[in-house]
């Protein structure tokens, strides 16, 4: 996949794609127990908003953010959006970088395959802001890149198993699913991916 600000074709390529599966994984557990009130979720690295648009139909209050202003601008276009009150006032969008962004008190953390994008050197302290904006009970849902995916020697932002152990510190681990295979990426270049696929929940007490 093409980096430094060039997403045009990505998000031609996954325009009308679905929900990932960390975000519905994470969505059905708040349903289960009975979603928060008023439930706020931050959706990083936004994209073109296929989780976006999945997080306003369940009724979140939703901040989207990209470092693409193409990004944010596909999103508002989308067909699917909620355009009638209530729901169309629950969308904010934020063009800013994982680096600079302060995040905001958020029942859930959205960050699907976008994390691993980020500054290896600003990683540390972004990884350390949302874990402290995940309220108590809140959940992260996203995706991280293993030692052993083709990408590893690209600049993208590699975590070993004992890595995501340590990001996990103080969340209970609801899924953790370490996936190794040759694969397409959207732009129809086969890669070998090593994918771990996250979704931990803060405890109810808040002591992350
Ligand atoms: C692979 S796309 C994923 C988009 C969407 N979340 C999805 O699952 O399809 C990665 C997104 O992260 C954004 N991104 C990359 N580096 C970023 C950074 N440092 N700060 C904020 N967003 C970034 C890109 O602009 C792009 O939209």
């Amino acid at each position: 996949m093409s980096r430094g600000g060039r997403w045009s074709r990505y998000y031609d390529a996954v325009q009308a794609r679905p929900p990932r599966d960390t975000l519905l994984f994470a969505l059905d557990r708040f349903a289960a127990e009975g979603l928060p009130a008023a439930p706020r979720a931050l959706d990083l690295g936004c994209g073109d908003g296929r989780d976006t648009v999945e997080l306003l139909r369940r009724g979140w209050r939703t901040l989207a953010m990209d470092a693409t202003p193409e990004a944010i601008d596909r999103l508002l276009a989308r067909p699917d959006l909620p355009k009638d009150p209530p729901t169309a006032g629950n969308l904010e969008t934020l063009v800013a970088r994982f680096e600079d962004f302060q995040p905001p008190p958020a029942d859930l953390i959205n960050a699907s395959f976008c994390l691993p994008f980020c500054e290896a050197a600003a990683f540390p302290d972004v990884w350390r802001r949302l874990s402290a904006a995940i309220r108590p009970g809140g959940r992260f849902a996203g995706q991280l890149l293993g030692p052993q995916d083709d990408w590893a020697q690209s600049g993208v932002i590699i975590h070993s198993r004992a890595d995501i152990d340590r990001l996990a510190a103080g969340f209970e681990i609801e899924l953790l699913q370490e996936v190794r295979e040759e694969g397409g990426t959207p732009l129809a270049r086969t890669k070998h991916w090593h994918i771990f696929h996250l979704v931990l929940k803060s405890s109810d007490k808040n002591d992350n």
